[in-house]
């Protein structure tokens, strides 16, 4: 009967220029996009720069000539962010109210894009990649790995306002894959030990050495190189015999 209903749809479609009806997948996504006054998130909460940081806002902004200070908008969300640690109404309205523009401009930025957090975060914030490379090398391990480590799932923050798992989209480190990102560093070429080792470390209040943890330095090939070993031909090899 379904496939019936669809080949009709599809031939009704096709000749008759009425486009066939899709349903959008659901949305699923750990960060919220949509604002709901809550106790610790409404326009009453007071948001206003530390001393230091309206300094800080002060030397973003003249970066920008006149007439473009809104460009500074991203900067100034990630300053608020880093001073409260995830990113109230009123955070948003300040930056709004600093670069003269209506609340809305900066409510599609600070919703669009993953790294500003709109609920309240832990501190140490782990992200885990589990895009292609990433998958293909383990990352629902890792995934698990944190899940079970820290006894939270994914979007949610634990009891002690300590951590907060995101399920994320490529970071750009592929060539180390499996990687997570927690706060401003990488962990990459992760095993589950690793994960592990990682997270035990910030929970005893130490500071776990962020990069690979295969050995390599950075994205070189692990072992010896296995191309390009020689020196490179001269110009026009290949082309004139004598060279
Ligand atoms: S796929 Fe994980 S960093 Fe690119």
């Amino acid at each position: 009967m379904l496939n019936t209903l669809k080949t009709v749809g599809n031939y009704v479609g096709r000749f008759s220029g009425v486009r066939s009806l899709h349903v959008s997948s659901a949305l699923r996504h750990d960060s919220l996009f949509v604002h709901r006054d809550s106790p610790e998130d409404n326009p009453d909460i007071k948001f206003e720069f530390t001393p230091e940081n309206k300094k800080r806002a002060e030397a973003i902004l003249a970066i920008y000539p006149e007439g473009h200070k809104r460009a500074a908008m991203i900067p100034l969300l990630d300053l608020a962010q880093r001073q409260y640690g995830w990113l109230p109404l009123t955070a948003m309205h300040k930056v709004a109210e600093i670069l003269n523009l209506p609340k809305m401009r900066v409510y599609e930025v600070a919703t669009f894009y993953t790294m500003f957090m709109r609920k309240p975060t832990g501190k140490y914030h782990v992200q885990v990649c589990t895009t292609t490379p990433c998958w293909l090398r383990g990352s629902d391990e890792v995934l698990e790995a944190c899940k079970q480590n820290l006894g939270i799932g994914v979007g949610e923050t634990s009891k002690d306002m300590m951590f907060t798992i995101s399920e994320v989209e490529c970071l750009g480190a592929c060539v180390n894959a499996p990687m997570i990102q927690i706060n401003d560093d990488y962990f990459e070429d992760l095993s589950v030990n690793d994960t592990n080792e990682i997270l035990n470390d910030l929970k005893a209040g130490k500071k776990p050495k962020a990069g690979p943890r295969s050995g390599r330095f950075a994205a070189e090939p692990l072992g010896e190189p296995t191309s390009l070993k020689g020196d490179p031909p001269g110009p026009g090899f290949g082309v004139r015999s004598d060279l």
